[in-house]
């Protein structure tokens, strides 16, 4: 049990969590639906949210800056949304044969971000296994490149090096891959070779090396499973040509920075990838994902050929709410807008951390921005593993006991900024820091603990 200052409080705040969650773990492993979920001595139940708004189940509000895990880049609950999608509740949530409504969205999203064509499903991770299977086909090659601290879903086949534990991974120019716990099948590592994010020169000789096997390279451009990990000058770039060179499909997981910058990070640093995948905030909350990418590629899927299938896949219900979102709610000038109250936020954390000598740091592109607990900087996933977790967890009850949800739970998570947050709730957020900054000088240092996931 960690010894916590803001933890008394904490308990005495969340006593009704405390009691679900004891029940609960006997029928739910940790209380949890997702392992993400658990934190340490207890996750908190919620009971509904609105706005920037959530309210747990002991009756405290609290301003989130989590907005499920940025699936919620319009808020919780938005109006518009709300509105439009009782009508389609009326009409069928799902009907077993294609909707009309998904070449409007296929028409949208390839504008939007610059594809040919799309597949829809329903979760980030039905993007991702799709995504790699697309390209071992298309190039009729075997392994996968990933990099060492970045996450493509819950399943098998990307579940390698997602988050090694410190001296799990060996040498750091070429890592070893790593199976992300047991029950994943020993086969994913053999398939996987893995790269350590923002290192060019890395990378290059491991593709140089082992191009013949790579059927693609897939990274979050910008790596926000280790806190927000922003792609050194070059980096993408050099991706980009030794795909090219090397007949090797690039495949941006856009899966969170997609709706962080109107047309994702791939438009933001200007280096268009052969595959993409987009999901959580897509449609403002309902469950949709996408993977597309260029003609000649996607056209490896149909009956008889790649096989890509799902009952909810392209379902009305989600497939409007994309449309409600992108068409009329989540729009570029509101991005822009949400873009600088997270600029302010990184400020004003930047501000707080060097007044009072906090060991701590701060990191921000677009919508999100993530804090470094105990350490500088960032490049990558073997910088990440010097995070000071108890640092971590006294910031989150301090904040959650001001009644703010500083981010995604997890020192490997991010804040997110949604169209719906205002300035004055920034600010809230920065004074809450300030207040609790006492608390976060003397925490004593622990290694990262990493979960499995
Ligand atoms: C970059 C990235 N890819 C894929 C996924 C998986 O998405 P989902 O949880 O919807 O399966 C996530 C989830 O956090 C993610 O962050």
């Amino acid at each position: 049990m960690r010894s916590i200052s803001n933890l008394d409080e904490f308990r005495k705040r969340t006593e009704r969590s405390r009691q679900i969650y004891n029940e609960a773990k006997e029928y739910i492993p940790y209380g949890v639906n997702s392992n993400y979920r658990y934190i340490d001595p207890y996750p908190v139940y919620f009971k509904s949210g609105k706005g920037s708004k959530l309210y747990d189940v002991d009756g405290n509000e609290y301003i989130d800056f989590n907005m499920a895990f940025g699936a919620l880049t319009i808020g919780h609950s938005h109006p518009k949304l709300i509105n439009g999608i009782k009508e389609r509740i009326e009409s069928g949530t799902i009907i077993g044969f294609e909707y009309e409504g998904s070449l409007e969205l296929a028409k949208l999203i390839t504008k939007i971000y610059n594809l040919d064509m799309v597949r829809f499903s329903s979760t980030g991770g039905e993007a991702t296994q799709a995504a790699v299977r697309i390209a071992r086909s298309y190039t009729s090659k075997k392994k996968i490149l990933k990099f060492e601290g970045c996450y493509h879903g819950s399943h098998d086949s990307l579940l390698v090096s997602v988050k090694p534990p410190a001296g799990k991974g060996g040498y750091s120019k070429y890592p070893l891959p790593v199976l992300s716990g047991p029950g994943v099948v020993q086969s994913a590592a053999d398939d996987i070779i893995v790269a350590p994010f923002n290192d060019i020169e890395a990378v290059s000789k491991i593709v140089e090396k082992n191009y013949n096997d790579i059927a693609a390279i897939i990274l979050e451009p910008v790596a926000m499973n280790m806190g927000l990990v922003i792609p050194k000058e070059g980096f993408l770039e050099t991706l980009r040509k030794l795909s090219d060179e090397y007949n090797i499909v690039l495949i941006f997981d856009e899966i969170k920075t997609g709706s962080k910058h109107y047309g994702g990070a791939s438009s933001y640093f200007n280096v268009k990838p052969d595959l993409m995948t987009l999901g959580k905030a897509i449609a403002g909350g309902f469950p949709l994902s996408v993977v597309g990418g260029k003609k000649e590629i996607m056209s490896v899927l149909g009956p008889g050929k790649t096989p890509h299938a799902g009952t909810f896949n392209s379902n009305p219900l989600s497939i409007d709410a994309s449309l409600i979102t992108l068409k009329d709610i989540f729009l570029e000038r509101d991005i822009r807008k949400a873009e600088e109250i997270s600029k302010e936020i990184a400020k004003g954390y930047k501000d707080i951390i060097e007044d009072y000598k906090i060991p701590m740091n701060v990191n921000q592109w677009s919508l999100s921005g993530s804090l470094y607990f105990g350490i500088d900087s960032v490049e990558n996933w073997r910088d990440f593993l010097k995070t000071n977790v108890s640092l971590w967890y006294e910031y989150l009850y301090g904040m959650m006991n001001k009644g703010i949800i500083p981010a995604a739970p997890g020192p490997d998570e991010q804040w997110t900024v949604s169209i719906v947050h205002t300035l004055e709730e920034a600010n809230k957020n920065m004074e809450a820091f300030k207040e609790i900054s006492e608390s976060l000088k003397n925490v004593k240092s622990e290694e990262a603990i990493v979960e499995s996931i």
